[in-house]
C-alpha cells in the first residue's frame, strides 16, 4: 500500500510519518514549508519529499500521477488560531480550498482519503449542552481556524454522499509532544520557564483543553486509515481536562520554577471555554484508547524540549514571538 501523507514537517506529521515508517516504507510526503514546518524533522528517513502546496491542482496532480498513492492523510494545514484570528484567508486557501483539491485528485483516482480534522469544530461544550464532543454534534465553530476545518469537513461529507467516495474524518483533542512548533502553548511554557521567561496565560486561565499524547493520536489514525470505514467521523481525545492555568502550572513545577513567572494577559477574541472529546466509537470500532499518562507523557515532552534546544533555538528568534499571547 502506497501513502502520500500531507503536511509531514510539522507537528503531528512528523509524529505520524516517524511512526507509519515502523510500519512500511511505501511513504511520499508533501509540504509547502510554512513557518510550522522543519523538513530537517524527516531528512534522516530519505523519503520522496514533494515542496507543493496542496491548494495547488496541477502541481498535486502530478504528485498523484508519479506516486499513484492508495491512500492519502491530510495534516497539511494552517493550524494556529490566534495566526486565523490575524489574518484568515491563508486559513481559507491552505485549509478549505487544499482539502477540495485533496478531494478531488483522490476521487478521480479511487484513492482513500482521511481528513485530520479537529475537536475544535464543534465549538465549546457549553455549546453542547455541557457534555463531551462526540460524532453527531453540530459543527459550530468558534474561530476562522475551526471554521475553515468545519468547512473542509463538510466538504468531505459532500463527497461521500455524492460520490460514494471512500474518506473519512478524524477529530482529536489538543495533542503536546515532540516537535510541536515553539508558539503553541506547551512548548512555549516549557521554554519560557527555561529560559525564566514570563509565560504569558489568556484571561482567567480557566478555559480548559483535553491533553493527548500526539503518539497515542498517531496510533488513532493509523488504526483509522486502515479499518474506519469511509463516511465516518472518529474522535480521539486523551480523557486529560485540565484548566490552562493548571497546566502552565504543572510546567513551572516539573521544571523547579516559581509561578511568578505567570503572566495573565487579555483573553483571545472568541476564546473557547471547555474542550473535551467523547471518544467511545473509536474505543469501540477501531479498539483505541489513550495510554500514555498525561504525567508521563509530560515528564517526557519536557525532556524532549530541554534536550533538543538546537531544534527550537532558531524558531523562537522568528517574528512571531514568544511574548505574545497564549496559543491554543
Ligand atoms: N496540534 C493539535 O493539537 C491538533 C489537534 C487536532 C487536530 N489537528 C490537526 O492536525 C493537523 C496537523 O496539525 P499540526 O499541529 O501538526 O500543525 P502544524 O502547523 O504543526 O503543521 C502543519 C503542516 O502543514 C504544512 N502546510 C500548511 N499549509 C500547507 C499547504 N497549503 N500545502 C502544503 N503543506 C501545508 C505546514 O508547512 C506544516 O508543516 C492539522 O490539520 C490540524 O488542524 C491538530
Amino acid at each position: 500500500m502506497r501513502w502520500l501523507i500531507t503536511g509531514a514537517h510539522g507537528f503531528i506529521g512528523t509524529n505520524f510519518v516517524r511512526f507509519l515508517h515502523s510500519h512500511t516504507k511505501e511513504i511520499a510526503i508533501v509540504d509547502c514549508n510554512t513557518y510550522a514546518a522543519d523538513p530537517t524533522n524527516l531528512a534522516d528517513l530519505n523519503l520522496k519529499t514533494y515542496t507543493v502546496d496542496i491548494s495547488n491542482y496541477e502541481h498535486m496532480k502530478t504528485i498523484f500521477d508519479l506516486e499513484k498513492p492508495n491512500i492519502v492523510i491530510n495534516f497539511a494545514a494552517e493550524s494556529h488560531v490566534d495566526r486565523s484570528i490575524e489574518g484568515p484567508q491563508v486559513f481559507i486557501k491552505s485549509n478549505v480550498l487544499g482539502t477540495s483539491v485533496l478531494l478531488t485528485l483522490s476521487l478521480q483516482s479511487f484513492t482513500r482519503f482521511v481528513q485530520i480534522s479537529t475537536d475544535e469544530v464543534y465549538g465549546s461544550v457549553e455549546q453542547q449542552g455541557g457534555v463531551a464532543f462526540n460524532e453527531t454534534m453540530a459543527l459550530i465553530p468558534s474561530s476562522p481556524y475551526s471554521a475553515s476545518k468545519a468547512s473542509a469537513d463538510l466538504l468531505l461529507k459532500s463527497f461521500v454522499h455524492t460520490y460514494k467516495m471512500d474518506a473519512l474524518i478524524t477529530r482529536c483533542s489538543n495533542n503536546y509532544g515532540p516537535y510541536q512548533h515553539p508558539e503553541k502553548l506547551l512548548p512555549k511554557c516549557i521554554i519560557n520557564a527555561h529560559l525564566d521567561n514570563q509565560i504569558p496565560v489568556y484571561g482567567s486561565g480557566l478555559n480548559k483543553r483535553d491533553w493527548i499524547h500526539v503518539s497515542d493520536h498517531c496510533k488513532g489514525i493509523y488504526l483509522a486509515a486502515i479499518n474506519g470505514k469511509a463516511g465516518e467521523v472518529y474522535n480521539f481525545g486523551g480523557a486529560c481536562c485540565i484548566p490552562n492555568i493548571d497546566l502552565v502550572k504543572k510546567v513551572i513545577h516539573k521544571q523547579q520554577k516559581t509561578e511568578t513567572l505567570i503572566s495573565f494577559v487579555e483573553d483571545r477574541k472568541g476564546h473557547d471555554m471547555t474542550y473535551a472529546v467523547n471518544f467511545a466509537k473509536s474505543k469501540k470500532e477501531l479498539g483505541w484508547q489513550p495510554e500514555i499518562p498525561f504525567e508521563v507523557g509530560l515528564q517526557g515532552t519536557i525532556e524532549w524540549y530541554l534536550q533538543n534546544q538546537k531544534w527550537w533555538k532558531p524558531k523562537v528568534a522568528l517574528p512571531y514571538s514568544l511574548q505574545e499571547g497564549t496559543v491554543l
